[in-house]
């Protein structure tokens, strides 16, 4: 059987990883400034996290949501603290779009309404509602066509207010990531939160903050939307959460009320995916990886605008953003093959960074003395074309 062929993939295997470094077949190590994808929170098999699966596999890797998983509770006590969330309720899945399609279904469900607003450049995955939700037409089936959402322009007041005030008693919710990852780190202004909080309240609409990428801490605070000095109802999270282990899930505001049977999903939860999302908290805490992305995530951008040719470095902690110019479009290719770097992208011309949260002063320090080497080798073969 073949595999079914949808992704485009370099041609290296990795056999090995280790904190912010991967190794190949051949025992070539790369540098991971992208994190397998915004993956990877707290490092590549981090000792913690390895026993703590292990152990778990050894009791019992799964059994249903039909009987009583203590490790659930455990680690909604976990995420309640860590995020600062206390009061709000914890439904748990296995991915980013089944939180956030989950995240939409209970908005529409809460207020028995059908229209979604989203935002220009917004992704939130591929499942039905999810993927409709996202502003690429390329990736949405025939089937998953709608008009029950409102695309906006990112970051423009005067459009969101209009949209509540001719659509405001249609509107179930509001999906919004506080940073924009695929669509190419755009940092969601606190103003235009505040305002989503405003609205949503107004017309008792739900706020739902796509934290997926842009959550569990990459931003320096453990939801990029906590820079608003607001509360979502909702937050969906996935990604870093596992650290590689699928598991995702939506944080749910007090006044919104369960019922039996309204969501559910047999994989979600499971001990396995506890054990590793506990894990994934417990060395965020006890290696204060929130305050070292703000740090590391500073030191990256104050010397990233300091390297002439890349342009409008962006994002917030450690999901960076930034343009390379035409002459350069080649750099990311560079840096993986000459290199041994990853890093990410966004069309057309985005370098995305999203490192594990744990990177080193010296991984850091490599990968900008690597860039500015790279970058100047671009500027001299100009310099040498040049008639
Ligand atoms: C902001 C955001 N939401 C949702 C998703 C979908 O997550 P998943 O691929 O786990 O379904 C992604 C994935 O890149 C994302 O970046």
């Amino acid at each position: 059987m073949k595999l079914f062929d949808v992704y485009p993939i370099n041609d290296i295997t990795i056999v090995r990883a280790k904190g912010s470094h991967v190794w190949d077949e051949q025992g070539n190590q790369y540098l991971d400034m992208y994190g397998g994808h915004a993956v990877i929170s707290i490092g590549h098999t981090h000792p913690h996290y390895v026993q703590r699966i292990t152990d778990q596999l050894n009791k019992v890797g799964f059994y249903s949501n039909s009987i009583r998983i203590p490790l659930q509770q455990e680690l909604a006590d976990k995420l309640g603290k860590v995020s600062g969330k206390s009061d709000f309720q914890l439904f748990l899945c296995n991915s980013g779009a089944e939180a956030n399609e989950n995240a939409m279904k209970l908005a529409s469900f809460h207020t028995g309404r059908k229209k979604i607003v989203a935002f220009r450049k917004g992704f939130h995955g591929r499942t039905s509602l999810a993927v409709a939700a996202t502003d690429n037409r390329n990736i949405v089936a025939p089937v998953n066509e709608t008009d029950n959402i409102i695309f906006l322009p990112f970051n423009h007041q005067q459009a969101l207010e209009d949209c509540f005030r001719v659509h405001g008693p249609e509107i179930a919710g509001v999906i919004i990531e506080g940073i924009q990852g695929v669509g190419g780190i755009h940092v969601a202004e606190d103003g235009f939160l505040q305002q989503i909080r405003t609205l949503c309240d107004l017309h008792g609409a739900v706020y739902i903050a796509d934290s997926v990428q842009c959550g569990y801490g990459r931003s320096g605070r453990f939801f990029s939307h906590d820079f608003a000095g607001v509360d979502a109802d909702i937050y969906s999270i996935a990604k870093g959460m596992g650290n590689g282990f699928p598991v995702g899930g939506i944080l749910i505001a007090p006044h919104i009320l369960p019922k039996h049977s309204m969501l559910g999903t047999t994989f979600g939860g499971n001990h396995l995916a506890c054990a590793a999302a506990l894990a994934v908290l417990e060395v965020m805490e006890s290696e204060n990886l929130m305050e070292h992305a703000t740090k590391m995530g500073n030191r990256l951008m104050g010397a990233l605008t300091s390297i002439p040719g890349l342009e409008n470095v962006r994002g917030r902690g450690l999901m960076i953003g930034f343009d390379v110019p035409d002459r350069m479009k080649d750099l990311r290719k560079q840096l993986l093959l000459r290199r041994r770097i990853f890093t990410g992208e966004a069309k057309p011309n985005v370098t995305r960074l999203l490192p594990s949260l744990a990177l080193s002063e010296q991984d850091a320090s490599h990968f900008l003395e690597t860039l500015r080497s790279e970058v100047n080798t671009f500027d001299n073969i100009a310099t040498t074309l040049k008639p």
